[in-house]
């Protein structure tokens, strides 16, 4: 039978005789995929492995430090972080195309993986010897949902399939190409990973700069920034992060509308909240949250993000809807 000993042991094989002697930079996301991935590279090739944390100024409030702190703890992997947000944010400029800014995000992974690579991984190692291997930990869905599988149309290019450059100098690593997110959690626990990694909400690579609908700005990122930051404490607060598999909170950027506060005119944007049930992100349910939970996430985003006039939830399950909007 196909058990999770099995993949482990199969994966590990095909990646030390994929990479030989060789050395591999696995991207670390804060997500689950590419915890795990980055966990089986490592058992098969020791401390050949770097992990590099690339910051692209589109992670959530707190979240380049969490991963940090919670990946080192756990693995005692070698990590680089690489801040890297002016790089996106110019990239950025100006895009409101989703598929634009998938494939603008994707490239500038790259761009700042290789630039990483040549700054810290060759001066690190002192040998000259160039790093040739990059890890993904991109799963099945992302492949099929990319337009990588048989016959399927590309709904969206995931970063790390369809957003990839094609002067791309290195080699993929990419052990969960064949497996789903509850797979992926269980090859996790088994190879040690704490809950607190594998249990994670998925969030996707490209980060808020899908979540902004509209040109994606410094100014919009900190607004969804503390928008979300209040969602999740209190979707967390309730006790329902088991529950959801994700909550995306998205802003509507280019929209208006008028709202009163106190006794005057506001003219804010709205915000968007996504919960959603799923078993594998390929297919999903909307989640019929609690409506005081509702209320107090509404009544405190409003209160806490000026910029903000009007919360609405998404009630569409998927399909017809996807779980991100772009
Ligand atoms: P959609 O929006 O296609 O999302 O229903 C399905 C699942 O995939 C996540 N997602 C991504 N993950 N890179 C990722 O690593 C991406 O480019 C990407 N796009 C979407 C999304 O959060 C959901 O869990």
């Amino acid at each position: 039978t196909w058990s999770t000993g099995n993949i482990i042991e199969e994966q590990v094989a095909a990646i030390r005789a994929q990479v030989g002697d060789g050395k591999a930079l696995c991207g670390l996301s804060g997500g689950v995929d590419s915890a795990v991935a980055a966990a089986l590279v490592q058992r098969a090739i020791g401390d050949r492995l770097t992990c590099v944390l690339v910051d692209h100024g589109l992670m959530r409030q707190d979240e380049v430090a969490q991963v940090e702190k919670d990946y080192v703890a756990a693995t005692g992997v070698k990590l680089h972080i690489a801040r890297e947000q002016e790089r996106f944010l110019e990239a950025l400029k100006g895009v409101t195309d989703p598929e634009t800014k998938r494939k603008a995000i994707g490239r500038e992974f790259i761009r700042a993986f290789e630039a990483a690579e040549e700054k810290v991984l060759r001066e690190e190692a002192q040998d000259g010897e160039p790093v040739r291997f990059l890890v993904q930990g991109t799963l099945y869905p992302d492949v099929v949902e990319s337009g990588g599988g048989e016959g399927a149309a590309n709904i969206k290019s995931h970063h790390n399939v369809g957003g990839l450059p094609e002067d791309l100098q290195f080699e993929l690593v990419e052990p969960l190409r064949a497996l789903f997110k509850d797979e992926v959690r269980a090859v996790g626990r088994e190879l040690g990973l704490p809950e607190n990694i594998v249990g994670r909400q998925p969030f996707p690579g490209p980060g808020l700069g899908i979540r902004i609908i509209g040109e994606v700005t410094e100014q919009r990122l900190d607004i969804l920034r503390r928008a979300d930051a209040i969602a999740r404490e209190e979707l967390t607060r309730a006790g329902l992060d088991d529950e959801v598999w994700q909550m995306p909170v998205v802003l509507l950027a280019d929209v208006h509308s008028v709202g009163v506060q106190g006794d005057g005119r506001t003219y804010g944007h709205p915000i968007v909240l996504r919960p959603v049930s799923s078993e594998d992100a390929m297919t999903a349910d909307w989640s019929r949250l609690p409506s005081e939970l509702l209320a107090r996430i509404s009544n405190r985003i409003t209160n806490e993000v000026e910029e903000i006039n009007r919360v609405v939830l998404d009630i569409t399950s998927k399909p017809p809807g996807t779980i991100e909007w772009e």
